[in-house]
């Protein structure tokens, strides 16, 4: 969502705007272009000239000094330039500049006649931001529309512990991406439930049957879809995996909790997409200790169970939702994946070869056919699991619009 995005990134006087340099060039890395305002205040802490090079523009801090034959009207010129506005950090006498519409420099000016999106990041010492003074200012932001990101609580410079702290780069990224995709995001109006890993059946207290899935496939799937601005239920079973920012995350075990947890999000979801690797078995009698050693010549019976198909219960209840299963095999690929369309009442199917190298379970490529239930049939080359799932969301946009 940042790629070509144009930003005015306003930068007052705080000691976290040495986390604002690095800011800029992730912003610029992915494709978006910053021009910088710095109050004058903010120029005791870091030179212009940083700012500078860094972004690629001059930094801008005077209205009267801009350095452009029109620089008395550089307000004009940047508040219509952005497609966002972004105040960080915002002390807490910019934001009450800010609430108070007043306009005695260039930051404060700019912000003012800027008619784009705004968003601010509060950083301050904890006293000032709970200050009800501060307070009642952001919540006078707030309802004139513009965006107040919390900021993070900790150790803050003054030696105060509590909120008031810049949050890290990679969250203020991830917040102006998000908030970008639910503005802009072709499936910003979309709910989907994402399933991802595999799940787990317990034996006895210690032990478990279980499979090979990382979650990496179902993961990619959440975190594309929400960058392009989907709210995402992410239902996974146990996984090393941090899951992407601003999923709703259900956290199970088995496949009856994982069955319970898409239960309960089914009726309210636009889009499924079970990419889970579910246990098909579970162990009829679970000890309640340890298992001591067995002998060696009488072995151990493991009496299994069927789960329930937690799809095939998806796709006989389907009403509005598009649902999309997973089909991983080791033989007859196309075969079984077409059965599975029609006995599950999908309205498509990744299919994957999981003894392919490159391919299925732990890998971060994989290579996948698609589905439909009129027969129709996509191969796709071996491609990143990132790449798979912005295909997947392709096609899924396409069909559903059928
Ligand atoms: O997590 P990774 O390491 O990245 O690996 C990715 C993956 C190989 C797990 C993924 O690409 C994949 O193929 N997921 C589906 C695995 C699977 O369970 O396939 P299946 O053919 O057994 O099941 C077919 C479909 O029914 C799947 O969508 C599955 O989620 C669903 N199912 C299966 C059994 C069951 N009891 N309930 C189900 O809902």
């Amino acid at each position: 969502m940042l790629e070509g995005k144009k930003i005015v990134l306003g930068v007052s006087g705080g000691i976290a705007i040495y986390k604002v340099v690095d800011l800029v060039s992730k912003l610029r890395k992915r494709g978006a272009e910053v021009r910088v305002v710095m109050t004058e205040h903010a120029t005791k802490f870091v030179s212009p000239l940083l700012f500078s090079e860094i972004s690629g523009y001059p930094a801008a801090v005077s209205s009267w000094e801009g350095g452009r034959p029109d620089s008395s009207v550089e307000h004009i010129a940047l508040a219509e330039w952005g497609d966002l506005m972004v105040l960080a950090p915002a002390t807490a006498n910019i934001l009450a500049k800010a609430a108070c519409g007043l306009a005695d420099d260039l930051l404060s000016t700019t912000f003012l006649a800027a008619a784009c999106a705004k968003v601010v990041f509060p950083a301050m010492n904890t006293g000032m931001y709970e200050n009800p003074a501060t307070q009642e200012n952001l919540a006078t932001l707030r309802r004139r529309g513009i965006a107040v990101v919390e900021p993070a609580s900790g150790q803050l410079a003054c030696g105060v512990s509590g909120p008031g702290r810049l949050p890290e780069v990679p969250d203020i990224v991830a917040y102006l991406e998000r908030f970008l995709a639910k503005r802009e995001g072709r499936l910003r109006n979309l709910r989907f439930l994402v399933t991802a890993a595999g799940t787990r059946e317990p034996i006895d207290p210690v032990r478990y049957v279980g499979n090979r899935s990382s979650g990496k496939m179902g993961y990619a799937i959440a975190r594309e879809a929400l960058l392009q601005g989907a709210d995402v239920t992410l239902v996974t079973g146990p996984s090393a995996l941090t899951p992407p920012p601003y999923a709703k995350v259900i956290r199970v075990e088995t496949t009856q909790e994982m069955l319970a947890a898409c239960l309960d999000v089914y009726p309210e979801v636009d889009v499924v997409i079970k990419a889970a690797a579910v246990a098909d078995f579970k162990p009829r009698d679970v000890a309640d200790q340890k298992i001591k050693k067995i002998n060696p010549e009488e072995g151990m019976t493991v009496v299994m169970d069927q789960n329930p198909d937690i799809l095939k219960i998806l796709g006989a209840r389907k009403e509005k939702q598009f649902l999309v299963g997973f089909a991983a095999e080791t033989q007859n690929l196309l075969a079984n994946a077409a059965e599975k369309v029609r006995k599950k009442n999908l309205d498509m199917i990744v299919a994957n070869d999981v003894s392919q190298a490159g391919a299925g379970f732990n890998t971060d490529t994989n290579i996948v056919k698609f589905l439909y239930p009129d027969g129709t049939v996509e191969s796709l080359d071996m491609m990143t699991k990132d790449d798979v799932a912005l295909r997947l969301l392709d096609r899924v946009m396409e069909r559903r619009e059928r």
